[in-house]
């Protein structure tokens, strides 16, 4: 992009602002999570989070012998650490704990907490290089890392659609409309609009994620038997490209403050997009995955013990109770986190119907 006129497919500045060595949001070693960071995420927010989902992890290991845990995008090893806790609290900890990391500042940020939280359990957690080999046996964990991948961008025209690129102008960047350029990025966005019921508008912007699904396909097929949890924040596909979301879904987080613009504070905001569960549900199929549960955080963390973990530790006794039911709150309520992010379970060789979908199961929806 060094000569005027130069641009780049969003789907690549997003992936620069996010993962460019030394320069994109994940590869910086400043502190994202938490109260000192960007955003909040479940894990960050309270360690009942990861004990509910340390319960699934724990009856889906019962019935994989000798199976694992492999998380991708671990952020700062909070959820590690509370789930092996919570894992050795039952019993069953496993004898690996992998983790599938792409940005080396998180690596090192999740070995440094793991060193500190459970110093006992260190040992039995591997940084994976790239995705496991073949033949994979256990959980693998997913929370808020497809959010976190690039998407392309495209709009609807009265005659077919354009892709936004990124240009750069007087020193800003700026936004660019532009030929769709990847091969099968306008046949894959065909295919969406036609099992759409409604068509989309001219001015509709998609935003389309093919490494998503893609993800959860090469994942799967490595997958020997198991179980793929994905927490995250989305929408089957007919909700998700409904004629009120015209505008996309993008959302950048920087210290807290929630926008739409991905142009501004590049390398230092977070970009995220709503993912389409439908895609990847498909994609799961597609890999020979059996689709097992579709439900919202809320009903997955009280179908795996919510409210007895909270009591477990002892109501109105411990100072901070006030402090962890309002966590309870905040991942449960439906304007808070406890509607708008989904879990979805994709497995193989796992015939027991999973705890965290038995209170509710949207498997119809998608
Ligand atoms: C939004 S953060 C979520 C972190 C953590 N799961 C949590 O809930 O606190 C996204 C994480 O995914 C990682 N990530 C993004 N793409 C990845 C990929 N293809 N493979 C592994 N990790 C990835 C990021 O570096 C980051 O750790």
């Amino acid at each position: 992009m060094a000569r005027s006129g130069d641009t780049l497919p969003f789907s690549r500045y997003m992936a620069l602002a996010l993962y460019a060595p030394g320069l994109g949001y994940y590869s910086g070693s400043a502190r994202k999570f938490g109260a000192a960071g960007d955003f909040v995420t479940a894990p960050e927010l309270s360690s009942l989070f990861s004990e509910c989902l340390a319960r699934q992890c724990a009856q889906v290991l019962a019935a994989i012998p000798g199976g694992s845990i492999l998380e991708a995008g671990a952020g700062s090893g909070r959820m590690a650490s509370d789930i092996l806790t919570e894992l050795a609290r039952l019993d069953c900890t496993p004898k690996q704990y992998f983790i599938l990391e792409v940005s080396g500042g998180l690596r090192d940020q999740q070995e440094e907490t793991l060193r500190e939280r459970v110093p006992q359990l260190v040992e039995r957690v591997t940084w994976l290089q790239g995705l496991p080999d073949p033949g994979f046996k256990g959980v693998v964990l997913a929370n808020e890392l497809l959010d976190a991948m690039p998407v392309h961008r495209l709009r609807v025209e009265a005659k077919g659609i354009r892709e936004y690129h990124v240009g750069c102008e007087a020193g800003r960047f700026v936004w660019r409309l532009r030929p769709v350029g990847e091969p099968g990025l306008e046949d894959a966005a065909a295919r969406l609009r036609d099992s759409l019921d409604e068509p989309l508008a001219p001015g509709y912007v998609i935003e389309l994620g093919l490494a998503q699904p893609a993800w959860v396909a090469s994942m799967g097929e490595r997958m020997r038997a198991g179980a793929m949890l994905i927490i995250d924040y989305g929408f089957p596909r007919r909700e998700l490209y409904h004629p009120q979301r015209a505008q996309g879904t993008l959302m950048c987080h920087y210290r807290h403050r929630a926008h739409a613009d991905p142009l501004i504070l590049t390398g230092l905001q977070d970009i995220t997009a709503h993912v389409d569960f439908t895609a990847l549900a498909e994609a799961g199929l597609s890999a020979g995955l059996a689709l097992s549960g579709y439900t919202s955080q809320a009903f997955f963390l009280l179908g795996n013990g919510l409210s007895e973990a909270l009591e477990r530790r002892g109501a109105g006794v411990r100072p901070d109770y006030l402090a962890e039911t309002s966590a309870v709150k905040r991942l449960t309520l439906p304007g808070e986190m406890g509607e708008l992010f989904k879990v979805m379970a994709l497995t193989r060789g796992v015939s027991e119907p999973l705890q965290g979908f038995s209170l509710q199961d949207r498997r119809g929806r998608l």
